[in-house]
């Protein structure tokens, strides 16, 4: 993780206000990397995991508030029994190995997703580790794991309906404070890696208005510079909101 003076950086520095405050990341490519190296998928998960560390890092000298991953989705659980259950154990080790860590650093680790269906033991280590780093404010780290984007607006209307919320007060404002990310803002720039162009159910309703980037680079190797690149990108697009540019230019 980073240390207390971030290190010193040859990738160019970027503007900060033009840094997104919340970027999330599809973390995909895990299983093309290890094909592409001749070697078993689970070490890409392993590979991936190792690079996690790199992007924190990264992201708190590049002056990202908030950073959410896509770690394991929905429709995840339909892959072979033996890989879910090696997803499973990455989260369960990464806890185990990583907490003290990015306690130290000032991470805020929190939960995105449905608890129901995970093993109760990795729900109470989830629980801790969002817990023990609940007063960090130097990253908030968002975990998406069992998260899906469909199941994450259900649960928000089935929330909405128990509140006894009436009808004529729920508009897209109380929605968005149901979902998981309630009390965040919406990302500001979505990154996919390993060359697909799909959101697979990720974020669908706070990626409204996001920035999209996909690169080609499997997760493994997605690298300091990598990321560099997606802000220097992120730097340069023009968010209109549904205005004019005329308007825009007018308001600055
Ligand atoms: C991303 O890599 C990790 C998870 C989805 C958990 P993949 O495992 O999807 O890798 P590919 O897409 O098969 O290469
Ligand atoms: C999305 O990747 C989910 C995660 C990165 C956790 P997938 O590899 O599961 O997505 P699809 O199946 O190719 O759409
Ligand atoms: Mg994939």
């Amino acid at each position: 993780m980073a240390a207390a003076v971030p290190e010193k950086t040859d990738t160019p520095i970027l503007e900060p206000d033009r840094v997104p405050k919340h970027v999330a990341i599809i973390m995909d490519g895990n299983g093309r990397w290890a094909k592409s190296h001749g070697l078993p998928r689970t070490e890409g998960h392993r590979r991936g995991t190792d690079n996690l560390r790199r992007i924190l890092e990264s992201s708190v000298e590049f002056g990202i508030e908030i950073l959410t991953i896509y770690a394991f989705s929905t429709e995840n659980w339909r892959r072979p029994p033996l890989e879910v259950r090696l997803l499973m154990g990455i989260l369960e080790m990464v806890i185990d190995r990583e907490l003290k860590e990015l306690h130290a650093n000032g991470v805020q680790i929190r939960h995105i997703g449905e608890m129901d269906g995970i093993d109760p033991k990795l729900q109470r280590k989830i629980l801790y580790a969002c817990d023990y780093t609940k007063d960090n404010t130097r990253l908030i780290l968002n975990v998406a794991f069992n998260y899906g984007g469909r199941d994450e607006i259900v649960h928000a209307v089935r929330r909405i309906i128990n509140a006894g919320i009436p009808a004529d007060q729920v508009d897209a404002a109380l929605i968005g404070k149901y979902l998981y990310t309630g009390d965040l803002p919406d990302p500001d720039l979505i990154i996919r890696t390993s060359g697909e162009l799909r959101v697979s159910n990720f974020l669908i309703w706070q990626g409204a208005y996001s920035e999209y980037y996909a690169t080609s680079v499997y997760w493994p190797d997605f690298s300091k510079e990598e990321l560099h690149k997606a802000l220097v990108e992120y730097g340069h697009r023009k968010r209109r909101f549904g205005q004019t540019d005329d308007q825009l230019e007018a308001e600055e």
